[in-house]
C-alpha cells in the first residue's frame, strides 16, 4: 500500500491581536469571564483587505518551502473552510492562480471546524488511490467577518487564520504517513450551530440583516457537551483501528474550540497532558484552521520528529466529526 505522507507544513496568523480586554469595551464581558470559561486570552484578527485566500497563500507557501515541492508540482488543492472569500468560486482556485499551480485541480471543502480533517482525509484517499502524487491541504478562515461583534455569546471566541500541509506519496511498504482517517455526521443539529443568513435560503437583505441571520449562531452549551461525546468516540475510534493504546500518542492534536472540551476530551480518552497540544489560548477558535496552525507550530517548534504517532480530531457545524492518525514523516 501507498501511504500519504506530510512532507511540510506552514501556517499563518494575521498580525491584528483582539485580547479579551480589547472586547471587554464592546460587550458585557470580562477577561476574567473568558479565560475561566475558554481558555482563551487573544485571537487574531484579519486586516482590512485580507481575505481568507490571502492568509491561505500565505501558509501554503511556507509549507511549500519546507516540503521542497514547486507549486506547478501539485496536482491537487484542497481547502477546508466556511469563510470563502465568495460562496463560489472556490477559495482553493483562488490560492491556486495566488501559487501559480498550475497543474492542480482545487476545490472548498465544507465542514466547518472538521474541514481541515475532512481535506486530509480526501487527499490521502487521492494519493492512496494512486490518481496523484503532490497535494496541497488547507484549512483557513476569517471568521471575523462572520461573528455577531454584538452577541457576547459567540464573538468572544473565535478568530481568523489559516496552516497548511504538503501531502506527498510514500513507497511502497513505507510505514509512515496517514495511517486512518475516520469522518462522521450528523444533520440533526443543524441549529445548534451555523450561519443562516448566507445562502439561497436567507438571501442577506434588510430584513436577514435586522434579524442578524448572516452571522454564525450557537447554543454553546448543547455544542459542549456534543463536542466532548464525539471528540472522545472518535479519538478511541482512531486508537482501536491500529490497535494503539492511549499511551502510544506521541501528540493528540485537538480542534482548538475551548480549552475546557480539550481537557474534558483528552481525560476521557487517558491522555495526559504532556501529550496534548493546546494553542487555544493564544488564537481562539479558527474552525477549520485550527489543527493545521498547531500542526505547524508543534513541529517547528520542535515537539514532533520521524516516526512519532500523532492524532488529530476535529468536531464542527454540521455536526461533523472526525479524526487522523498519522505516523509523521519528517
Ligand atoms: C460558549 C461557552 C464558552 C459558554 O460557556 P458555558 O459554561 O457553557 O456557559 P453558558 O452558555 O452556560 O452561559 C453561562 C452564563 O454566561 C453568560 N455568558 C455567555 N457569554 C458570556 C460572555 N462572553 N461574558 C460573560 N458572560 C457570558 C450567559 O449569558 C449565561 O448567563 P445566564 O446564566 O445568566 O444565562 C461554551 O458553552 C462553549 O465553549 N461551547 C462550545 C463552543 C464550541 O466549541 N463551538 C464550536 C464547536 S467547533
Amino acid at each position: 500500500m501507498i501511504r500519504a505522507r506530510i512532507t511540510g507544513t506552514g501556517s499563518y496568523m494575521p498580525e491584528k491581536i483582539l485580547t479579551n480586554f480589547d472586547i471587554e469595551k464592546m460587550v458585557d464581558t470580562s477577561n476574567d469571564w473568558i479565560v475561566a470559561r475558554t481558555g482563551i486570552e487573544e485571537r487574531r484578527i484579519a486586516a482590512e483587505g485580507e481575505y481568507t485566500s490571502d492568509l491561505a497563500t500565505r501558509a501554503a507557501e511556507r509549507a511549500l518551502e519546507m516540503a521542497g515541492v514547486a507549486a506547478s508540482e501539485i496536482d491537487l488543492i484542497v481547502l477546508g473552510t466556511i469563510t470563502g472569500d465568495y460562496p463560489w468560486p472556490a477559495t482553493a482556485c483562488i490560492v491556486q492562480k495566488n501559487l501559480g499551480a498550475d497543474n492542480a485541480y482545487a476545490y472548498d471543502l465544507s465542514a466547518a471546524c472538521s474541514g481541515f480533517v475532512y481535506a486530509l482525509s480526501c487527499a490521502s484517499d487521492f494519493i492512496q488511490s494512486g490518481r496523484g502524487k503532490k497535494a496541497l491541504v488547507l484549512g483557513a478562515e476569517t471568521l471575523s467577518r462572520i461573528i455577531d461583534w454584538q452577541d457576547r455569546n459567540t464573538c468572544v471566541l473565535f478568530g481568523d487564520g489559516a496552516g497548511a500541509v504538503i501531502l506527498e506519496a510514500g513507497e511502497e511498504g513505507d510505514e509512515d504517513g496517514i495511517l486512518s482517517s475516520h469522518m462522521h455526521s450528523d444533520g440533526s443539529y443543524l441549529d445548534l450551530l451555523y450561519q443562516p443568513g448566507f445562502g439561497t435560503r436567507h438571501m442577506p437583505n434588510a430584513e436577514t440583516l435586522e434579524d442578524r441571520l448572516p452571522y454564525l449562531k450557537m447554543e454553546g452549551n448543547e455544542v459542549f457537551k456534543v463536542a466532548v461525546r464525539s471528540l472522545t468516540s472518535v479519538s478511541l475510534e482512531a486508537l482501536q483501528a491500529n490497535n494503539l493504546n492511549a499511551d502510544d500518542v506521541s501528540l493528540f492534536i485537538p480542534h482548538q474550540a475551548n480549552k475546557r472540551i480539550l481537557e474534558a476530551t483528552a481525560k476521557r480518552v487517558k491522555l495526559k497532558d504532556e501529550q496534548v497540544y493546546i494553542n487555544v489560548h493564544k488564537y481562539g477558535n479558527t474552525s477549520g484552521a485550527t489543527i493545521p496552525v498547531a500542526m505547524d507550530e508543534a513541529y517547528r517548534g520542535g515537539l514532533l520528529k520521524k516516526g512519532d504517532l500523532v492524532l488529530l480530531s476535529a468536531f464542527g457545524g454540521g455536526f461533523t466529526w472526525g479524526s487522523t492518525m498519522i505516523r509523521w514523516s519528517m
